[in-house]
Protein backbone atom coordinates (compact mmCIF):
# COMPACT_ATOMS: atom_id res chain seq x y z
CA UNK A 1 0.00 0.00 0.00
CA UNK A 2 1.41 3.33 -0.52
CA UNK A 3 2.68 5.95 2.11
CA UNK A 4 0.14 7.89 3.93
CA UNK A 5 -2.60 5.45 2.66
CA UNK A 6 -4.72 5.81 5.73
CA UNK A 7 -4.71 9.74 4.92
CA UNK A 8 -6.34 9.12 1.71
CA UNK A 9 -9.94 9.17 1.88
CA UNK A 10 -11.03 6.54 0.19
CA UNK A 11 -8.53 3.46 -1.01
CA UNK A 12 -9.45 1.84 -3.84
CA UNK A 13 -10.29 -1.71 -4.31
CA UNK A 14 -7.14 -3.31 -5.05
CA UNK A 15 -5.52 -1.78 -1.99
CA UNK A 16 -8.08 -2.23 0.44
CA UNK A 17 -8.58 -6.26 -0.47
CA UNK A 18 -4.81 -6.56 -1.51
CA UNK A 19 -4.51 -9.94 0.87
CA UNK A 20 -8.01 -11.57 -0.21
CA UNK A 21 -6.31 -10.94 -4.04
CA UNK A 22 -3.39 -12.31 -2.90
CA UNK A 23 -4.29 -15.36 -1.90
CA UNK A 24 -7.13 -16.28 -4.30
CA UNK A 25 -3.48 -15.51 -6.74
CA UNK A 26 -2.11 -17.59 -5.24
CA UNK A 27 -3.80 -20.74 -4.74
CA UNK A 28 -5.67 -20.21 -8.31
CA UNK A 29 -4.67 -23.33 -10.02
CA UNK A 30 -7.05 -22.93 -13.14
CA UNK A 31 -6.60 -21.54 -16.61
CA UNK A 32 -6.42 -18.08 -16.79
CA UNK A 33 -7.05 -15.48 -19.62
CA UNK A 34 -3.71 -14.03 -21.05
CA UNK A 35 -2.64 -11.00 -19.15
CA UNK A 36 -5.57 -11.71 -16.13
CA UNK A 37 -4.30 -11.85 -12.59
CA UNK A 38 -6.93 -14.10 -11.83
CA UNK A 39 -8.81 -16.98 -13.06
CA UNK A 40 -12.67 -16.34 -14.39
CA UNK A 41 -13.76 -18.73 -11.42
CA UNK A 42 -11.62 -16.77 -8.62
CA UNK A 43 -12.18 -13.33 -9.69
CA UNK A 44 -16.44 -14.76 -9.08
CA UNK A 45 -15.32 -15.80 -5.47
CA UNK A 46 -13.03 -12.65 -5.20
CA UNK A 47 -16.86 -10.23 -5.72
CA UNK A 48 -19.47 -12.75 -4.02
CA UNK A 49 -17.08 -14.18 -0.86
CA UNK A 50 -15.72 -17.58 -0.46
CA UNK A 51 -12.75 -18.99 0.66
CA UNK A 52 -9.45 -18.87 -0.71
CA UNK A 53 -7.38 -22.27 -1.63
CA UNK A 54 -5.55 -21.73 2.04
CA UNK A 55 -8.51 -20.82 3.59
CA UNK A 56 -8.51 -17.09 3.86
CA UNK A 57 -11.81 -15.69 4.00
CA UNK A 58 -12.86 -13.89 1.33
CA UNK A 59 -15.43 -11.20 1.86
CA UNK A 60 -19.02 -10.83 -0.44
CA UNK A 61 -18.53 -7.34 -2.45
CA UNK A 62 -21.76 -7.73 -4.52
CA UNK A 63 -24.76 -9.56 -2.71
CA UNK A 64 -26.69 -10.94 -5.66
CA UNK A 65 -27.67 -13.62 -8.41
CA UNK A 66 -23.99 -15.68 -9.10
CA UNK A 67 -25.19 -16.23 -12.37
CA UNK A 68 -25.26 -11.96 -13.02
CA UNK A 69 -21.24 -11.92 -12.48
CA UNK A 70 -20.86 -15.56 -14.06
CA UNK A 71 -22.02 -13.90 -16.88
CA UNK A 72 -20.21 -10.67 -17.15
CA UNK A 73 -17.03 -12.32 -16.14
CA UNK A 74 -17.46 -15.11 -18.88
CA UNK A 75 -18.19 -11.76 -20.98
CA UNK A 76 -14.54 -10.25 -20.25
CA UNK A 77 -13.02 -13.38 -21.41
CA UNK A 78 -14.80 -13.26 -24.73
CA UNK A 79 -14.03 -10.60 -27.22
CA UNK A 80 -17.03 -8.73 -26.34
CA UNK A 81 -17.45 -5.95 -24.05
CA UNK A 82 -19.79 -5.59 -21.11
CA UNK A 83 -22.45 -3.31 -20.16
CA UNK A 84 -23.78 -3.60 -16.47
CA UNK A 85 -26.95 -1.48 -17.00
CA UNK A 86 -29.55 -1.13 -13.85
CA UNK A 87 -31.60 1.69 -12.03
CA UNK A 88 -29.58 4.14 -9.58
CA UNK A 89 -27.66 2.61 -7.06
CA UNK A 90 -27.56 -0.82 -7.88
CA UNK A 91 -24.25 -1.48 -7.41
CA UNK A 92 -22.75 -1.20 -11.02
CA UNK A 93 -19.73 0.94 -10.32
CA UNK A 94 -19.10 -0.92 -7.46
CA UNK A 95 -19.07 -3.81 -9.79
CA UNK A 96 -17.45 -2.54 -12.46
CA UNK A 97 -14.49 -1.06 -9.78
CA UNK A 98 -14.28 -4.75 -8.11
CA UNK A 99 -13.82 -6.75 -11.54
CA UNK A 100 -11.11 -4.40 -12.99
CA UNK A 101 -9.31 -4.85 -9.62
CA UNK A 102 -9.66 -8.40 -9.71
CA UNK A 103 -8.72 -9.20 -13.16
CA UNK A 104 -6.34 -6.41 -14.03
CA UNK A 105 -4.92 -5.72 -11.16
CA UNK A 106 -5.88 -2.11 -10.80
CA UNK A 107 -9.20 -0.17 -11.26
CA UNK A 108 -7.55 3.19 -11.85
CA UNK A 109 -8.24 3.37 -15.70
CA UNK A 110 -11.47 5.03 -15.68
CA UNK A 111 -13.44 7.59 -17.97
CA UNK A 112 -16.34 9.57 -16.49
CA UNK A 113 -18.14 10.08 -19.83
CA UNK A 114 -20.09 13.16 -19.48
CA UNK A 115 -21.95 15.55 -22.33
CA UNK A 116 -18.63 17.56 -22.09
CA UNK A 117 -16.36 14.35 -23.28
CA UNK A 118 -15.47 14.67 -26.59
CA UNK A 119 -13.64 12.29 -28.93
CA UNK A 120 -9.59 13.17 -27.53
CA UNK A 121 -10.44 12.23 -24.22
CA UNK A 122 -11.58 8.90 -25.67
CA UNK A 123 -8.93 8.47 -28.36
CA UNK A 124 -5.71 10.20 -27.58
CA UNK A 125 -4.88 14.18 -27.63
CA UNK A 126 -1.59 15.98 -28.04
CA UNK A 127 0.72 17.72 -26.17
CA UNK A 128 0.93 20.99 -27.87
CA UNK A 129 4.37 22.00 -26.26
CA UNK A 130 6.11 19.14 -27.80
CA UNK A 131 3.93 19.36 -31.48
CA UNK A 132 5.27 22.36 -32.22
CA UNK A 133 8.69 21.95 -31.01
CA UNK A 134 9.08 18.25 -32.61
CA UNK A 135 6.16 18.08 -35.13
CA UNK A 136 3.69 14.54 -34.46
CA UNK A 137 5.43 11.96 -32.80
CA UNK A 138 4.64 9.25 -30.45
CA UNK A 139 6.41 10.85 -27.79
CA UNK A 140 3.63 14.01 -28.34
CA UNK A 141 0.38 11.70 -28.30
CA UNK A 142 -1.10 12.22 -24.72
CA UNK A 143 -2.84 8.85 -24.08
CA UNK A 144 -5.76 8.46 -22.41
CA UNK A 145 -7.13 5.66 -20.11
CA UNK A 146 -9.09 3.60 -22.58
CA UNK A 147 -4.88 3.56 -24.96
CA UNK A 148 -3.03 2.90 -21.98
CA UNK A 149 -5.25 -0.39 -21.32
CA UNK A 150 -5.30 -1.54 -24.68
CA UNK A 151 -1.54 -1.18 -24.40
CA UNK A 152 -1.12 -2.87 -21.41
CA UNK A 153 -3.69 -5.37 -21.69
CA UNK A 154 -5.91 -4.24 -18.80
CA UNK A 155 -9.38 -3.67 -18.57
CA UNK A 156 -10.73 0.42 -18.94
CA UNK A 157 -13.93 1.59 -17.19
CA UNK A 158 -15.89 3.83 -19.17
CA UNK A 159 -18.88 5.26 -16.33
CA UNK A 160 -22.00 6.13 -17.66
CA UNK A 161 -21.25 5.83 -21.08
CA UNK A 162 -25.23 6.89 -22.02
CA UNK A 163 -24.31 10.33 -21.01
CA UNK A 164 -21.42 11.21 -23.83
CA UNK A 165 -22.74 11.81 -27.11
CA UNK A 166 -23.60 9.32 -29.42
CA UNK A 167 -21.11 10.40 -32.14
CA UNK A 168 -18.51 10.13 -29.44
CA UNK A 169 -19.62 6.68 -28.15
CA UNK A 170 -19.16 5.40 -31.76
CA UNK A 171 -15.47 6.32 -31.64
CA UNK A 172 -15.32 2.86 -29.46
CA UNK A 173 -16.85 0.88 -32.42
CA UNK A 174 -13.40 0.63 -34.27
CA UNK A 175 -12.01 -0.42 -30.71
CA UNK A 176 -14.02 -2.71 -30.15
CA UNK A 177 -14.44 -4.54 -33.19
CA UNK A 178 -10.81 -4.40 -34.50
CA UNK A 179 -8.75 -4.55 -31.18
CA UNK A 180 -6.71 -1.21 -32.80
CA UNK A 181 -7.16 2.25 -33.03
CA UNK A 182 -5.44 4.08 -35.59
CA UNK A 183 -3.55 7.29 -35.10
CA UNK A 184 -3.28 8.53 -39.07
CA UNK A 185 -0.98 11.46 -38.08
CA UNK A 186 1.72 9.06 -37.47
CA UNK A 187 0.61 6.32 -39.95
CA UNK A 188 0.29 3.67 -37.29
CA UNK A 189 -1.87 1.97 -34.66
CA UNK A 190 -1.89 1.46 -31.15
CA UNK A 191 -2.67 -2.24 -31.11
CA UNK A 192 -4.98 -4.00 -28.24
CA UNK A 193 -3.10 -6.47 -26.38
CA UNK A 194 -4.60 -9.69 -24.73
CA UNK A 195 -6.86 -8.94 -21.72
CA UNK A 196 -8.05 -5.40 -23.25
CA UNK A 197 -11.39 -5.14 -22.32
CA UNK A 198 -13.78 -2.64 -21.75
CA UNK A 199 -16.65 -2.15 -19.01
CA UNK A 200 -19.14 0.08 -19.33
CA UNK A 201 -21.97 1.29 -17.17
CA UNK A 202 -25.01 3.03 -18.02
CA UNK A 203 -28.12 4.20 -15.74
CA UNK A 204 -31.71 2.56 -16.89
CA UNK A 205 -33.26 6.26 -16.12
CA UNK A 206 -31.09 7.83 -18.56
CA UNK A 207 -31.32 5.58 -21.15
CA UNK A 208 -33.55 7.94 -23.43
CA UNK A 209 -30.41 10.79 -23.51
CA UNK A 210 -27.83 9.47 -25.95
CA UNK A 211 -28.89 5.46 -26.55
CA UNK A 212 -26.51 3.56 -28.12
CA UNK A 213 -26.13 3.25 -31.51
CA UNK A 214 -27.00 -0.18 -32.71
CA UNK A 215 -23.74 -0.83 -34.35
CA UNK A 216 -22.22 -0.08 -30.24
CA UNK A 217 -24.73 -1.99 -29.02
CA UNK A 218 -24.17 -5.15 -30.76
CA UNK A 219 -20.78 -4.91 -29.30
CA UNK A 220 -21.45 -5.16 -25.50
CA UNK A 221 -23.01 -8.23 -23.25
CA UNK A 222 -25.48 -6.31 -21.51
CA UNK A 223 -26.29 -7.64 -17.77
CA UNK A 224 -28.83 -5.86 -15.96
CA UNK A 225 -28.28 -5.44 -12.07
CA UNK A 226 -31.69 -5.72 -10.28
CA UNK A 227 -32.49 -3.93 -7.07
CA UNK A 228 -32.64 -5.90 -4.26
CA UNK A 229 -35.42 -8.53 -4.88
CA UNK A 230 -36.79 -8.16 -0.96
CA UNK A 231 -36.51 -6.14 2.24
CA UNK A 232 -34.85 -8.93 3.95
CA UNK A 233 -31.82 -8.79 1.17
CA UNK A 234 -31.76 -5.56 0.69
CA UNK A 235 -31.35 -4.43 4.75
CA UNK A 236 -28.70 -7.11 4.59
CA UNK A 237 -26.73 -5.07 1.76
CA UNK A 238 -27.15 -1.68 3.75
CA UNK A 239 -26.08 -2.95 7.09
CA UNK A 240 -23.11 -4.52 5.70
CA UNK A 241 -21.91 -1.20 3.67
CA UNK A 242 -22.37 1.50 6.38
CA UNK A 243 -20.73 -0.69 8.85
CA UNK A 244 -18.27 -0.65 6.28
CA UNK A 245 -17.92 2.90 5.10
CA UNK A 246 -18.47 4.07 8.85
CA UNK A 247 -15.21 2.11 9.90
CA UNK A 248 -13.28 3.46 6.60
CA UNK A 249 -14.75 6.80 7.68
CA UNK A 250 -13.14 6.17 10.95
CA UNK A 251 -16.66 7.21 12.37
CA UNK A 252 -16.56 6.84 16.86
CA UNK A 253 -18.26 3.79 17.20
CA UNK A 254 -22.66 3.52 18.27
CA UNK A 255 -24.33 0.62 19.33
CA UNK A 256 -25.73 -1.77 16.56
CA UNK A 257 -28.70 -0.41 14.71
CA UNK A 258 -29.93 -2.69 12.59
CA UNK A 259 -33.60 -2.00 13.20
CA UNK A 260 -33.01 1.41 12.51
CA UNK A 261 -31.67 0.66 8.76
CA UNK A 262 -34.54 -1.76 8.87
CA UNK A 263 -36.44 1.21 8.77
CA UNK A 264 -35.00 3.25 6.46
CA UNK A 265 -35.12 0.40 4.21
CA UNK A 266 -38.50 -0.02 4.83
CA UNK A 267 -39.46 3.53 4.30
CA UNK A 268 -37.68 3.61 1.30
CA UNK A 269 -39.13 0.63 -0.60
CA UNK A 270 -42.44 1.58 0.22
CA UNK A 271 -41.55 5.31 -1.22
CA UNK A 272 -40.30 3.87 -3.98
CA UNK A 273 -43.03 1.30 -5.38
CA UNK A 274 -45.75 3.29 -4.05
CA UNK A 275 -47.37 0.87 -1.85
CA UNK A 276 -47.12 -0.44 1.48
CA UNK A 277 -44.80 -3.48 1.85
CA UNK A 278 -47.99 -5.55 2.55
CA UNK A 279 -49.83 -4.02 -0.58
CA UNK A 280 -52.72 -2.73 1.54
CA UNK A 281 -52.06 1.32 0.89
CA UNK A 282 -51.59 3.21 -2.26
CA UNK A 283 -49.05 5.92 -1.61
CA UNK A 284 -47.10 8.65 -3.73
CA UNK A 285 -44.03 7.90 -4.81
CA UNK A 286 -41.44 10.67 -4.69
CA UNK A 287 -39.62 11.78 -7.86
CA UNK A 288 -36.09 10.81 -6.40
CA UNK A 289 -34.84 6.98 -6.76
CA UNK A 290 -34.39 6.31 -3.03
CA UNK A 291 -31.64 3.77 -4.25
CA UNK A 292 -30.14 1.30 -2.11
CA UNK A 293 -27.46 3.44 -2.42
CA UNK A 294 -29.30 6.27 -1.01
CA UNK A 295 -30.43 4.36 1.99
CA UNK A 296 -26.79 3.22 2.99
CA UNK A 297 -25.49 7.19 2.70
CA UNK A 298 -28.85 7.75 4.89
CA UNK A 299 -27.32 4.87 7.13
CA UNK A 300 -23.95 6.76 7.68
CA UNK A 301 -24.91 9.96 7.62
CA UNK A 302 -27.40 8.95 10.56
CA UNK A 303 -24.43 7.60 12.30
CA UNK A 304 -22.60 10.48 12.56
CA UNK A 305 -24.77 12.38 13.30
CA UNK A 306 -25.64 9.91 16.60
CA UNK A 307 -21.94 9.53 17.20
CA UNK A 308 -21.09 13.47 17.61
CA UNK A 309 -24.39 15.04 18.90
CA UNK A 310 -26.70 11.53 19.41
CA UNK A 311 -25.19 9.97 22.15
CA UNK A 312 -23.44 7.45 20.53
CA UNK A 313 -27.25 5.48 19.95
CA UNK A 314 -29.04 5.77 16.25
CA UNK A 315 -32.49 6.82 16.85
CA UNK A 316 -35.51 8.30 15.37
CA UNK A 317 -33.71 11.69 15.92
CA UNK A 318 -30.49 11.17 14.16
CA UNK A 319 -32.39 9.37 11.64
CA UNK A 320 -35.54 11.85 10.63
CA UNK A 321 -33.48 14.77 9.40
CA UNK A 322 -31.64 12.56 6.87
CA UNK A 323 -34.74 10.58 6.11
CA UNK A 324 -36.37 13.71 5.06
CA UNK A 325 -32.86 15.36 2.94
CA UNK A 326 -33.16 12.31 0.80
CA UNK A 327 -36.78 12.18 0.28
CA UNK A 328 -37.11 15.44 -0.55
CA UNK A 329 -35.51 16.11 -3.87
CA UNK A 330 -37.97 18.46 -5.25
CA UNK A 331 -39.49 20.42 -2.26
CA UNK A 332 -43.17 20.42 -3.30
CA UNK A 333 -43.97 17.14 -5.13
CA UNK A 334 -42.03 15.49 -2.85
CA UNK A 335 -42.93 16.99 0.89
CA UNK A 336 -46.72 15.99 -0.39
CA UNK A 337 -45.60 12.51 -0.68
CA UNK A 338 -43.58 12.37 2.41
CA UNK A 339 -46.65 14.16 4.39
CA UNK A 340 -49.15 11.18 3.32
CA UNK A 341 -47.12 8.41 4.20
CA UNK A 342 -46.27 9.84 7.38
CA UNK A 343 -49.94 10.20 8.18
CA UNK A 344 -51.06 7.26 6.58
CA UNK A 345 -48.49 4.96 7.52
CA UNK A 346 -45.69 5.71 9.97
CA UNK A 347 -48.32 7.55 12.39
CA UNK A 348 -50.20 4.24 12.83
CA UNK A 349 -47.32 1.90 12.45
CA UNK A 350 -46.54 -0.19 15.72
CA UNK A 351 -43.44 0.76 17.36
CA UNK A 352 -42.38 4.25 14.58
CA UNK A 353 -44.48 6.91 16.60
CA UNK A 354 -40.97 7.98 17.87
CA UNK A 355 -39.75 8.44 13.81
CA UNK A 356 -43.55 10.09 13.10
CA UNK A 357 -42.52 12.73 16.21
CA UNK A 358 -39.17 12.87 14.44
CA UNK A 359 -39.73 13.32 11.58
CA UNK A 360 -42.61 16.01 12.11
CA UNK A 361 -40.21 18.09 13.83
CA UNK A 362 -38.38 18.65 10.65
CA UNK A 363 -40.19 18.44 7.61
N1 LIG B 1 -26.41 -5.73 -4.37
C1 LIG B 1 -25.48 -5.00 -3.76
N2 LIG B 1 -24.44 -5.59 -3.14
C2 LIG B 1 -23.48 -4.87 -2.52
N3 LIG B 1 -23.47 -3.52 -2.47
C3 LIG B 1 -24.48 -2.88 -3.05
C4 LIG B 1 -25.54 -3.57 -3.74
N4 LIG B 1 -26.40 -2.66 -4.24
C5 LIG B 1 -25.91 -1.45 -3.90
N5 LIG B 1 -24.75 -1.57 -3.21
C6 LIG B 1 -23.94 -0.46 -2.68
O1 LIG B 1 -24.45 0.73 -3.17
C7 LIG B 1 -23.42 1.69 -3.29
C8 LIG B 1 -23.57 2.47 -4.59
O2 LIG B 1 -23.37 1.67 -5.68
P1 LIG B 1 -22.87 2.29 -7.06
O3 LIG B 1 -22.34 3.65 -6.90
O4 LIG B 1 -22.01 1.26 -7.69
O5 LIG B 1 -24.25 2.38 -7.85
P2 LIG B 1 -24.48 2.66 -9.38
O6 LIG B 1 -25.35 1.54 -9.84
O7 LIG B 1 -23.20 2.88 -10.09
O8 LIG B 1 -25.35 3.98 -9.31
P3 LIG B 1 -25.43 5.20 -10.36
O9 LIG B 1 -26.34 4.75 -11.45
O10 LIG B 1 -26.04 6.27 -9.51
O11 LIG B 1 -24.04 5.49 -10.81
C9 LIG B 1 -22.12 0.96 -3.15
O12 LIG B 1 -21.57 1.31 -1.90
C10 LIG B 1 -22.50 -0.50 -3.16
O13 LIG B 1 -21.72 -1.22 -2.27
MG1 LIG C 1 -22.34 4.53 -11.02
Amino acid sequence: MPEAAHQRLRLSAEEIYTAELTALAAGDSRPRPENWRLSPPAVVTYILGGKAADGTPISAKYVGNRRLIETAVATLATDRALLLLGLPGTAKSWVSEHLAAAISGSSQRMIQCTAGTDENQIRYSWNYALLLAKGPSYEALVKTPLTRAMEDGSIVRLEELTRMGSDVQDTLITVLSEKTLPVPELDMAIDARRGFNVIATANNRDKGVNDLSSALKRRFNVVVLPSPATLEEEVGIVVKRVREIGTNLSLPPIKPADEEMTRIVTLFRELREGRTLNGKTKLKTSSGSLSTAEAISVGVSAWASAAHFGGGVLDADSLAPNLVGAVVKDPVQDTVALQEYLESVVRTRDGWSDLYNAIREVI
